[in-house]
């Protein structure tokens, strides 16, 4: 597996953003067709040709992947679980996103920016016969979540990569879910990152995100903390209502399914059908 044992210097950019510095991976299609990253380097020469691999692999590029990371910053990295445990009122959301996903066995199901994996392992334990796949950008949470999974004894595939990756894979899952991804993304990610969720799932599937949405009276005061670690740009948009104007152009005027108070902001919790016109049966 080419993201195991091997994590990544980035530096910084603007507003605890990462650039993962000179590096080229190469890629091939994992069987839910998505990129799979096969192999990676630094400070590769793009000009020169890599080695011939063998096996079917697609394409080899030179990519500099910027990203938040889990709490603002990478050396925060390995508290992001306590954190989470102690400042959202993880268990109440988590089980109410649980419910609301409600697994069955046999679905496949995409984690689009799992983390850790906290929430692709819960969604194992409750239905084992689902398929998950874990996507996240971050080699090194990625690892964390592999880590997590062994100890919970239950399999997941996991794959470094972000939304833009699923391009190549319409239709291939039931459920898509994402939780606390889309309030670190920017615009351009929150539009384009729940398109891919959407254009990922077959028509009569579900794509579900529980995320800091709009934020009002005095959650949008306690918001702050997380805007201090997570940057104020593309944080704000979710607190000025980004993610429900989205969802709006996909399923009409959108009200959050739950919103859970929490002493870092208002989390909410949202569902969608989805309906690809084009799959539609012709008598
Ligand atoms: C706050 S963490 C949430 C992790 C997990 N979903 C959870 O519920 O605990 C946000 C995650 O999104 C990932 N991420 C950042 N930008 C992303 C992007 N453009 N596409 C997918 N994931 C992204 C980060 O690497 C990080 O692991």
């Amino acid at each position: 597996m080419a993201d195991a044992g091997r994590r990544f210097r980035a530096h910084r950019l603007n507003e605890g953003r990462y650039a993962t510095a000179g590096m080229v991976q190469v890629h091939r299609r994992d069987r839910y067709n998505c990129r799979e990253t096969v192999r990676s380097s630094h400070n590769y020469d793009a000009n020169r040709d890599a080695p011939a691999l063998p096996g079917r692999f697609e394409s080899k590029r030179r990519m500099s992947q910027a990203f938040t990371p889990a709490l603002g910053r990478e050396a925060l990295t390995p508290l992001y679980d306590l954190v989470i445990r102690l400042l959202t009122r993880e268990r109440y959301w988590r089980s109410l996103l649980l419910e609301q996903v409600a697994p069955h066995d046999g679905e496949n199901i995409l984690d689009l920016g799992c983390g850790t994996g906290t929430f692709a392992i819960m969604l194992k334990l409750r239905s084992p016969g689902v398929r998950i796949l874990g996507i996240d950008p971050d080699l090194g949470i990625l690892q964390i979540a592999r880590k997590k999974a062994r100890r919970a004894g239950v399999e997941i595939e996991w794959r470094q990569g972000v939304a833009s990756d699923l391009a190549g894979s319409p239709g291939t899952f039931d459920k898509a879910v994402s939780s606390l991804v889309f309030h670190q993304v920017t615009q351009r990610e929150k539009e384009a990152g729940i398109a891919a969720m959407v254009a990922s799932v077959r028509s009569g599937g579900e794509v579900h995100i529980a995320d800091y949405a709009q934020q009002r009276g005095y959650m949008r005061q306690l918001f702050r903390i997380v805007q201090r670690l997570d940057g104020y740009e593309n944080t704000q948009a979710n607190a000025d209502g980004a993610l429900e104007r989205i969802f709006a152009r996909y399923d009409g005027p959108t009200r959050a399914a739950a919103v859970v108070a929490t002493p870092t902001g208002a989390i909410s919790l949202f569902r969608m059908l989805v309906d690809h016109p084009s799959e539609r049966q012709v008598p």
